[in-house]
């Protein structure tokens, strides 16, 4: 089976959490394991974290690591009854000052006080990710007084939407500001941020990490309307970031499913051109949680984000607390191979008509271009500090594998998330300066990503390790000598 390009996220929890479980996700293809601070103890997320860098350096794999913050997801409290029914043309009040352990049918309590400011007559709540919907008939000093216009079952805890957006909870919360400890902790090379409204949430979770001492990259998880409103709103939570995610499930409610497919190819596209990584995310197997086998509706949803060059495509509670995590990881990396052999996949018009910025840059899609048409070419090699040279690189679609090879393991846990990219430890600092290309070469011989006779295309700088130096290709015959 040719090298899968499209890279899988998998949430880790209660059904993934043993050694076994976590080893046979990583064989299955997950290359991100992705702790979710909503759910479950820090020690549990220091456990999962351990294991995973065990397994992985078992196989000889890199495997990073992603924390993803819970943010100010607003909520109704409990019932004393732990559920309600709510038919439609039932009255219903959300209440800032009535028990939290107390809902009844009539109403429920809640701990947002700004709810009462943030709500105006007419407005459309969606509870639940959109399963209830209340109609707000009018708001008092304490409380939202809604009538039901979509009903049905609602237990403690489900999250509120507003439709179109504009709940005002600021994005880190004092528990997010803790759980960025512990992804310091853990040297976690992800970090996602939750319910972003602009660039200014996304350079205070930024500063927050750098004084925990962490280097992680930051992952804005696009799910406010208010991130999509606009082309500016967008690309500039994109330009504060490392990466985004689309993050259907609070996205879809509030602006509303027809809308979701469009904003999911925008952002995947908008991110790439801004030398962003991309996840997409939330039920693209939901159906495996009790099967062993994707619905057809599914194994689409999934090819579309492959083929619309998504970085990654991510597993929820699939993988975290399903009966098939295993098979969930094995159907999705099945599904993209398919998927990338299609030639949309293969051939690109990446910033044909403009012009570079930078140096490394013009080497990496210098290279690119290189390879993808002189025929022969099989692999390009990178040599990498920071990753940044080959995150360039995988911005052009290719059929072409792409090795980064460094000695930072950081690095090479982030390129794990880069699509078309695979991880390769390699330290040119330990070697004779002119036996690099030789070495390079034959670490993807010996590991059998090449053959004698095949070309490839190798990129590196001057002075070895260090960041943004990249100024050369060279194409190199493997078989003959390099030194
Ligand atoms: C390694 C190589 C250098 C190259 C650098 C690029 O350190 O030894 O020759 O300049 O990678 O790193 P970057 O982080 O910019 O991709």
């Amino acid at each position: 089976m040719s090298i899968r390009r499209t890279k899988i996220v998998a949430t880790l929890g209660p059904a993934s959490s043993t050694a076994e479980c976590i080893a046979a996700l990583i064989d299955a293809g997950m290359n991100v394991a992705r702790m979710n601070f909503s759910h479950g103890t820090a020690d549990e997320h220091r456990q999962r974290a351990r294991l995973v860098r065990e397994m992985a350096a078992q196989k000889g794999l890199h495997v990073a690591l992603m924390g993803d913050l819970q943010g100010p997801k607003i909520r109704i409290a409990r019932f004393v009854d732990g559920k309600i029914h709510l038919a439609i043309g039932d009255k219903f009040r959300l209440s800032t000052s009535h028990p939290l352990d107390d809902g009844t049918s009539e109403v429920v309590g809640i701990d947002y006080p700004q709810l009462v400011e943030d709500c105006r007559t007419g407005d459309e709540l969606l509870l639940d990710d959109g399963r209830v919907v209340l109609h707000v008939d009018q708001v008092t000093t304490d409380e939202v007084r809604c009538t039901v216009t979509a009903g049905g079952p609602l237990s403690n805890h489900k999250g509120i939407n507003r439709r179109g957006g504009g709940l005002s909870a600021a994005a880190l919360t004092d528990k997010d500001r803790n759980d960025i400890l512990i992804a310091s902790e853990l040297e976690m090379e992800y970090v996602a941020v939750s319910f972003p409204r602009d660039a200014a949430d996304m350079h205070l979770a930024r500063r927050l990490l750098k004084e925990a001492g962490s280097s992680a990259w930051l992952i804005a998880k696009i799910e406010r309307a208010e991130a999509v409103a606009d082309e500016a709103a967008l690309d500039g939570l994109i330009e504060a970031s490392d990466g985004v995610m689309v993050a259907r499930g609070d996205l879809g409610v509030e602006i509303g499913d027809a809308e979701l497919v469009g904003i999911q190819k925008t952002i995947i596209s908008r991110a790439r051109r801004q030398n962003k990584v991309v996840i997409t995310a939330t039920q693209m197997m939901e159906s495996m949680i009790s099967s062993p086998l994707p619905t057809r509706a599914e194994v689409s949803d999934v090819a579309n984000a492959a083929l619309d060059y998504t970085d990654a495509v991510m597993l929820s509670a699939e993988s975290a607390a399903g009966s098939f995590p295993i098979e969930a990881v094995q159907a999705m990396a099945r599904v993209c191979v398919g998927a990338e052999k299609h030639p949309t996949s293969q051939s690109s018009s990446h910033r044909l008509h403009q012009s570079f910025e930078r140096c490394d840059e013009t080497i990496a899609l210098a290279a690119m271009y290189a390879g993808n048409h002189f025929p022969g070419v099989t692999a390009i090699i990178s040599l990498t500090e920071s990753g940044h040279t080959p995150l360039i690189m995988s911005r052009i679609r290719s059929h072409l594998p792409i090795f980064a090879l460094s000695p930072n393991a950081q690095t090479l846990g982030k390129v794990a998330m880069f699509r078309g990219v695979q991880s390769i430890e390699f330290n040119p600092l330990s070697m004779d300066s002119r036996e690099v290309n030789q070495a390079a070469v034959d670490k993807l011989l010996s590991l059998g990503h090449v053959q004698q006779g095949d070309w490839v295309i190798l990129t590196k700088g001057d002075v070895y390790n260090s960041e943004g130096g990249t100024n050369s290709l060279k194409l190199l015959h493997v078989g003959e000598s390099l030194v």
